[in-house]
Formats: structure tokens, sequence, C-alpha cells
């Protein structure tokens, strides 16, 4: 969810209007994916990188999220949406942490959507995590290193039970991964798009899942392959 900042810039506003449009952008979004039937939407939130931005940041960030937390809990229940934090939980502030924990444990019985917040994640930290946890698997006698397959990984990470990725959007203009879901983005499409985020909203979504259906998705396979998979 990039370019809060510079969409402030551009208007003479500070960093943290641009901030408070973004949460806007996040309503938005989320209502949006709803609708149209997306199972698992993530979003990336606060990175474990961005804890180096100025306090007034920071705090102004949790705030927002705090607020959101509480305006949006019920819809999210009346809605069907689930909400699951990635990342490194125990690195937020406490009012932040107990109403994160009291939205996900209302919400855990949701199925019509899931939404992932990530918060203090990096992708590199979460990979590092999960061999951490395996190694002590395997010290244990619970596992043996031959054992140790893509998907039995994948079960040590954050998002262990959810499925890769369709689609990651980047917006802002920049043409980075930035350290998100590096494991699990491995067949993900990319679509890049120079909005702001704050100006990200349904027909900017919209617009990139038909770009991402155009898309030919092989999976190392060749077109032909895939033209038959889809038949059978
Ligand atoms: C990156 O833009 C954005 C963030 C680090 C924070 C994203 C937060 C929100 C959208 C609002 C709060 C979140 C929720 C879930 C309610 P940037 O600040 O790096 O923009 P810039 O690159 O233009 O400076």
């Amino acid at each position: 969810m990039d370019g809060n900042g510079r969409w402030a810039k551009q208007r003479g506003l500070d960093r943290i209007a641009g901030h408070r449009e973004g949460a806007e952008s996040v309503r938005a979004i989320v209502r949006a994916s709803r609708e149209i039937g997306i199972k698992y939407l993530t979003l990336y939130a606060l990175s474990i990188e961005n804890w180096q931005r100025p306090k007034i940041e920071i705090r102004a960030l949790m705030a927002l999220l705090g607020r959101f937390l509480k305006s949006e809990l019920d819809e999210m229940l009346s809605n069907g949406i689930r909400l699951n934090v990635i990342g490194r939980i125990e690195d937020l502030p406490k009012g932040i942490k107990r109403r994160l924990k009291q939205a996900m444990d209302q919400t855990a019985h949701n199925r019509d959507m899931v939404l992932n917040l990530s918060l203090s994640y990096g992708g590199r930290d979460e990979i590092v995590d999960a061999a951490k946890r395996i190694s002590l698997r395997v010290k244990e006698g619970a596992l043996t290193p031959e054992e140790i397959t893509p998907e039995i990984f994948s079960a040590f990470l954050y998002t262990h039970g959810m499925p890769d990725p369709d689609l990651l959007i980047r917006t802002s203009g920049e043409f980075r991964v930035s350290n998100f879901l590096l494991w699990q983005i491995a067949y993900a499409e990319l679509y890049f798009t120079t909005t702001f985020w704050p100006d990200f909203r349904r027909e900017q979504l919209l617009a990139a899942i038909e770009d991402f259906q155009q898309r030919e998705r092989r999976f190392g396979m060749t077109g032909e392959q895939v033209a038959f998979a889809r038949k059978e």
C-alpha cells in the first residue's frame, strides 16, 4: 500500500493525512474484495523496516489501525470476514495487540474471506522464523531433514494453511517486492500501477483484476499443456 506520503505531498499535506486517506482505501478495498468474492486479501500495512520511521508517524499509523479495527469489526462480522495477522505481532503496542486479538477471536469462525494484515512483517524474517522452528522439530526428533519438502516448509510460515497469492499489486510506481511474501509469491502474477495507494479504490482494483485475467499462467508448463489441463 505504497504512496501515501507522496499523495499527501502533492497536495501540500503532511504524510499522516496521506495515511488517513490510505486507511479509507483499505476500507474500500476490503469491501470491494469481499463483494467480488476474493477469498484471501493480504495488505502490507507495516514492514519490520517501517519501525525506523519517525515516532510521530508510527504513532499515527497505530492510531489509524486501532480506529480501523474498531470501526470495521461489525462489518467483518456481518460479512463473514476473518481477520488474521501475519508478522511479528509481539512487536506491536499492547493496546493494538489486545484489539487485534479480540478482533481475531471474534471473527475466527468466519469463512467467506480472510483479511490478512501484515504488521511488523518481513519476508526474510518469516523464512528465518520458519527455519528456526523446523530445526527445533528436527532437534527434537519430530522431523527428519529428508522429510522437509516445500509443502512442509510452507506449513511453518505465518501463512500456513492458506493458498499462495494469485496476484500481487504494488501501487505508486515502484517496481519492487520489498520483502513481501517472498516465499509465497513464487508464481504470483505481479501488477504495478503508478496510482498512489490513497487513490486506489474499487475501480482500480477491478482494473488490476481484469489485467490479471488476461495473463496466461503456465506454472512452468507449456501453453499447450495448460490448455489441455484446463479441458480435463
Ligand atoms: C507506505 O506508503 C504505507 C505505509 C507504510 C503504511 C500503510 C498504512 C495505511 C494504508 C493506513 C493504516 C492501515 C490500516 C490497515 C488501517 P509511504 O508512506 O511509504 O508512501 P511514500 O512512499 O509516498 O512516502
